[in-house]
Parts: structure tokens; sequence; C-alpha cells
């Protein structure tokens, strides 16, 4: 599966990049309660060492599990693994990535401690980088790829949901993995890493934009020891991650489509105000002008704290007087391109008033949109 290298033809830019066969391999693995495992990983990861004459190193970062797991990796006595133990902060992803910043060598990987994960792929994966790839996936999804037969139908649906949804993000067949390798190089240059949850990976390849990535078939074994701590928690907060992730890969988009999915809750709620006065018994005009009054609001709320969700420590006045006027003037363009088009030379049969008030109203929407987008709730480059 590996496909060709996109180096530049820079020469220092391809030596600073180059992996060969005797680049030395930062192993970075993130514990949390994982005494049991401890002990089996370093001695798979010690064979390997030997038998493919690696110069490795192991890092544990491990969230002060205080179940002796600081102990087994300094029991085990060997100079090339040691175990960070974190107090101030919690989180697979961010352990990760402190790894990661920790690592010495221009190769990293990460794994995870369960004994899921094949240590003889990484040499393979070393490979895979030398050859030009910028990621390499260990996989369960590639032809050769599997996992133990005790993976529950609902395990598996959970996972091909999860990365279903990740399809538009990359082609990547299992970025769910907890077992890749990265050049050391490209860690330090992706900005914006959102240690949200538990895909790392999937992170990454959108983070550092990376074009060419192979995946290894792996079998992925149970976990023998301990447990997982991939809870239903976690698998929420996978979607928040994802939306994150289509904001950053298609942020124009995802606001228009959040921007009309806004604007049709407002149709809703105005049409629910609506029909309340008129059981109330209020008089129609007074009725019309709730629902508008009313699915204005919501609108502004709603974009406010979901669609523009960076703007909303904004100034809310300005913001809702700001909104109301762009809302004005985008009636004011809707009608008066439905008027335009109404007069229009061509415009002869019954439908086409229709037509024309349809266009009024997308003009209308696309002026609301672009006023709420780069005025009412513009980007300010303040950093917090
Ligand atoms: N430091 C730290 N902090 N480590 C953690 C934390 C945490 O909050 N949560 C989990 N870990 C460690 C575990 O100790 C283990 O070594 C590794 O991260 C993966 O956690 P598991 O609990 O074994 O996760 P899993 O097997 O359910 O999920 C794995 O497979 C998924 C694909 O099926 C992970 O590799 C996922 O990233 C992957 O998506
Ligand atoms: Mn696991």
């Amino acid at each position: 599966m590996l496909e060709s290298s996109s180096f530049s033809g820079d020469p220092l830019e391809t030596e600073r990049r180059a992996i060969n066969a005797s680049s030395g391999i930062s192993v970075i693995i993130p514990t949390y309660q994982e005494v049991l495992n401890i002990p089996h990983i370093l001695s798979q990861l010690d064979a390997l060492r030997r038998a493919a004459a690696l110069t490795l190193e192991v890092i544990f970062v491990d969230d002060n599990s205080q179940d002796g797991s600081a102990e087994a990796v300094a029991a085990a006595g060997f100079d090339w693994a040691r175990m960070i133990v974190r107090t101030d902060e919690r989180g697979l992803s961010s352990a990760v990535i402190a790894g990661f910043r920790a690592a010495r060598y221009p190769m990293l990987v990460c794994m995870d401690c369960d004994l899921s994960h094949p240590v003889q792929t990484i040499p393979l994966m070393r490979l895979g980088l030398s050859a030009g790839q910028e990621m390499v996936v260990g996989s369960r999804y590639v032809p050769g790829g599997t996992t133990d037969d005790d993976w529950g139908i609902l395990r598996w649906l959970n996972s091909v949901l999860a990365t279903v949804l990740a399809r538009p993000l990359t082609n990547v067949q299992d970025p769910m993995s907890g077992f890749f390798a990265l050049r050391k190089v490209d860690f330090d240059a992706a900005h914006d890493l959102n240690p949200v949850g538990y895909k790392i990976a999937l992170e990454l390849i959108v983070k550092c934009g990376f074009g060419t990535i192979a995946e290894v078939p792996i079998h992925f074994s149970d976990r023998v020891h301990g447990q997982s701590k991939l809870s239903l928690r976690e698998q929420l907060k996978y979607l928040q991650h994802l939306r994150r992730l289509y904001l950053y890969r298609f942020a124009n988009a995802m606001y228009v489509a959040q921007f009309l999915v806004v604007g049709l809750s407002g149709l809703v709620v105005n049409l629910v105000v609506l029909s309340l006065l008129l059981a109330l018994g209020l008089p129609e005009p007074a009725c019309l002008a709730g629902g508008i009054g009313v699915s204005l609001i919501s609108n502004f709320m709603l974009n406010r704290r979901f669609t523009f969700s960076y703007a909303r420590f904004g100034p809310l006045a300005r913001q809702f007087m700001g909104f109301v006027s762009a809302s004005a003037v985008g009636l004011v363009v809707n009608y008066a391109v439905a008027l335009a088009l109404r007069d229009a030379d061509w415009n002869t049969s019954a439908l086409s008033l229709h037509i024309a008030a349809l266009c009024g109203v997308a003009a209308g929407t696309a002026f609301n949109f672009l006023g709420s987008r780069y005025l009412v709730f513009r980007k300010r480059h303040i950093r917090r």
C-alpha cells in the first residue's frame, strides 16, 4: 500500500525529513492503570529491539495511575524505557502529544499498552516513512488486517460508524487506529492541535495535512489484562471532535450549512409561535410580529452559540443589534431581487413569480449569511 513520495526537491529539506534503516524510534505509550501490561509490552519491545537491532526509546505517559505502573517500568531496568507521570492533566490524546514532545528520535510511534498492537509492525512502519510516506497507520481494515473474533457486533458497528463519519476528512481506512508512526519534524510543525478525546491519529491526519499515508495490515488482539477506558462519554466527545475537524477542514461550507440549519429552525419557531399566539386570540398582525420577533431571537442565539461559536464571548447587545440590522437589510435585498426578477422581460408565466420569490429568499439569505459571518460575528484576531 505504499504510494510515491511527496518530497520537495530541496536537498536540505529532504535531509531534514530523511528516515532510514538506522533512524532511532521513539515509541510513545499512553497509560492509565496498565500495571499488568507494562512488563509484557516491555519484554515484547525488548525482543524486537534486539532482533531488529533498533535504536529505540519507550516513553510511557501515565496519568497518575498510582497502581505501581511507575515501579513496574523501573523494575524492568531498561535504560531505554521511562515513564512520565502527569498529575496536572488527563486524557489519552494530550498524553500522546506530551510524549511526542518529549521524544528524542526522528521517528515517532504511538501504541496502546494493552498488547492489542503487534510490535513486529514497527520496522515496517519505518520502511514506509523511509520510502517517503508522511504517516503509516497500523490498520484493521485493509486486506490482511484482522481483529480478534470475539469483537461483538456492537463494538464492530460502533467502530465502522465512527470510521464512516470520518470519511470526508480522510481516505485512510482505519483512521481510528491507536497504532501509527510519523516524523518528529512533522509533529513539531503541526499547530492548532486540539487534544480532545481518543482519536489522536485522525487529529494529526487533518492538522498536519498529510498527503501520503500508508496503511499496513495488523492483527488487533483483544486486551487480556485490565479494562478499556473507551467510555460512552469518550464516544460522545468524538462527535464534538469531528465537528471541530470538519470546521477546520471545511470552514466556510460548515458555516453555511450550520447557518442554513439554524435558518430552518427559525422557520419552525416562527410558525409555532404564530400558532400559539393565534390560539391565545391575539390579533393577526401581532401574531405575525411575534413569530418574526421570537424566531429572530432564536436564530441569533443559535448562530452565536453554534454556527459562529468562536464569537460567543463577544458583546451580546452589539452583536444582536448587528444581527437585526443584517436581517433587515437581507429582507430588503430579498424584496428587491424578487421584484426585479418579476419585472424582467423573460418573466411571463404564472409560476415565475414563485421562482422570483425563491430567488429573493436565496439572495436575502446569502446577504444575511455574509453580514453575519463577516460583520456581526467576525473573527477578531485575538488569542485568548
Ligand atoms: N495517559 C493516559 N490518559 N492514557 C490513557 C487514558 C488517559 O486518560 N485513557 C486511556 N489511556 C491509555 C490506555 O491505558 C491504553 O494504553 C491506551 O490509552 C488505549 O486505551 P484503551 O482503553 O485500551 O482503548 P481501546 O482499546 O478501547 O481503544 C483503542 O483502540 C481504538 C480502536 O479500536 C485505542 O487505540 C483507540 O485510540 C482506538 O481508536
Ligand atoms: Mn486497547
